[in-house]
């Protein structure tokens, strides 16, 4: 890419009076003192931006509806309910069925998300490149490029079908675009091709001072950030995902987020039983270990289906059993960004991407002073971020087009979110339970697993327990590995 060229005087006051009309013109405060240099590129970074946009998404973030304390909530009706713990055999083994054949008639791909910015982590690199110290030292984006292979290879198999492909889109941001890229291709794309490795970015959004005014973060820089998961519906439109997909006929789509280890890309379970219910959105979520479990619920507000924050449900509403099944709670189905879309869905994004609320998050914003032009590290959050979220768009569903799986937490969530040593979703839990499923899928096979440390079964194995019989009879070592 060529550097930019410093704007003319009349393109420079163009675009001056557009922030100065949204009182935003403080963005040029040093800008007779820039080089030309900085200056171009200062130029180019504001351009992309409609101040006056940015004004109504930021006052509407900090001001939303009142939350409506008479909402109607209840579960999801059993018809959009179905659950791995439950579920009969013989249901799960047809859905399993139903989407491998879906996977061998190259209808299925799966998007990631991966724009995030990682801070709680605390690792410079993307967190699809993070090592969770499992003993092949595969990182995450290892861990589901294998998975992807493998599930191509049942499918295949199962179909007697040539190759099968499952196209991999990568949701990047600004900040993780590029190492993303390299790793990959340093790595060789980990046995995919690279044409079915689509890296895409996110857009960003100016960071805002607490009072409304976009932030600095240098003399010659605005402070940005990725636009949160919710830019996943901008940015497959915009980088033109969507119409990859159609060229190559996708119908059926798996998203999720990059730090839960135990994804079950592409799982042939929830592609089918999703495909057979003719739904437009599925959810996979697990179970919520106990009524103050502080997570997100998948359930029906008003009629739609929507996810309710923990601190949004009465106490006493949360703690209530399902009558049901005693001993659970009704309110159980905890959000685990684990999505279904069917393609004709993500079609009609342009109609409603731009209706999406945006989010405020508090955060710590690098910025610049405004009168002395010194750049400051803040102790304390000073402005916030713009993010819209994901599943923002699950209410604009009627409730028969909405469905939910419950899976086992210990078989298909384990989050990274925090650094090491933190005792909760952080490197130790995600190693912890990658090598102890497969320690259950072992023994499940018939194997006998001696010792503490659990065994990492490599997803070129085994996608989820299947093709371990040779193992059966023996015994195991732990702490090891399978390959
Ligand atoms: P989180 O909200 O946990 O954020 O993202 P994070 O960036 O991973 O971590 P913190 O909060 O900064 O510590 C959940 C998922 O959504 C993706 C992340 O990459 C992760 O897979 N995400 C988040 C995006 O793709 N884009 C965003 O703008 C934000």
């Amino acid at each position: 890419m060529s550097a930019p060229q410093e704007p003319t005087q009349e393109q420079v006051s163009e675009l001056k009076n557009k922030y100065t009309l949204a009182a935003q013109d403080q963005v040029f405060t040093f800008w007779d003192s820039l080089s030309s240099e900085e200056k171009a590129s200062l130029y180019q970074q504001l351009s992309l931006f409609d101040p006056t946009y940015i004004n109504t998404i930021t006052a509407k973030a900090l001001a939303p509806p009142a939350d409506d304390g008479d909402a109607k909530l209840e579960p999801l009706p059993g018809s959009a309910r179905a659950s791995i713990l439950d579920s009969k055999p013989e249901d799960i083994d047809r859905w399993y069925q139903s989407g491998l054949e879906l996977i061998a008639q190259n209808k299925v791909a799966v998007v990631l998300m991966a724009g995030g910015q990682g801070t709680r982590l605390g690792s410079s690199a993307p967190k699809g490149c993070f090592d969770i110290g499992l003993p092949s030292h595969k990182s995450l984006f290892q861990i589901q490029a294998e998975r992807i292979r493998k599930v191509e290879e049942l499918a295949a198999a199962k179909s007697g079908a040539g190759k099968v492909t499952v196209p991999w889109y990568v949701m990047t941001s600004g900040p993780t675009r590029g190492p993303t890229e390299k790793y990959f291709q340093e790595n060789n794309y980990f046995g995919l091709q690279s044409e079915n490795v689509v890296i895409f970015e996110q857009g960003v959004l100016p960071c805002i001072t607490n009072d409304g005014k976009i932030i600095l973060e240098s003399k010659s820089k605005v402070a940005v950030a990725p636009d949160g998961n919710g830019g996943i519906y901008n940015a497959l439109v915009e980088s033109k995902v969507l119409d990859d997909m159609k060229k190559r006929g996708i119908e059926h789509i798996h998203a999720y987020c990059v730090d839960n280890c135990l994804v079950k890309v592409a799982d042939p379970v929830f592609i089918g039983f999703s495909a057979d219910k003719n739904v437009d959105i599925a959810t996979k979520v697990v179970r919520k270990r106990n009524a103050t479990e502080s997570v997100g619920l998948i359930l029906s507000k008003n009629g739609k289906p929507d996810v309710v924050e923990y601190s949004e449900i009465d106490p006493k509403v949360a703690a209530e059993e399902d009558p049901d099944q005693p001993g659970v709670l009704r309110f159980r189905a905890a959000n685990i960004v684990n999505h279904y879309y069917s393609f004709r869905f993500l079609e009609s994004i342009p109609e409603w991407a731009k209706s999406l609320p945006h989010h405020v998050a508090r955060k710590k914003i690098p910025y610049a002073d405004l009168e002395s032009g010194e750049n400051v590290k803040p102790a304390k959050p000073n402005g916030i971020k713009l993010e819209q979220f994901v599943f923002d768009v699950f209410p604009m569903l009627e409730l028969s087009k909405f469905a939910c799986m419950e899976v086992r937490r210990e078989d298909e969530f384990s989050p990274l979110k925090n650094a090491a040593g933190t005792g909760e979703d952080d490197p130790d839990t995600s190693k912890r339970d990658i090598t102890e499923q497969g320690k259950r899928w072992l023994e499940a096979a018939g194997a006998t697993v001696a010792g503490e440390g659990g065994v990492e079964v490599s997803p070129l194995l085994s996608y989820g327990g299947e093709g371990l019989e040779k193992y059966s009879g023996q015994k195991i070592d732990a702490p090891s590995l399978l390959q």
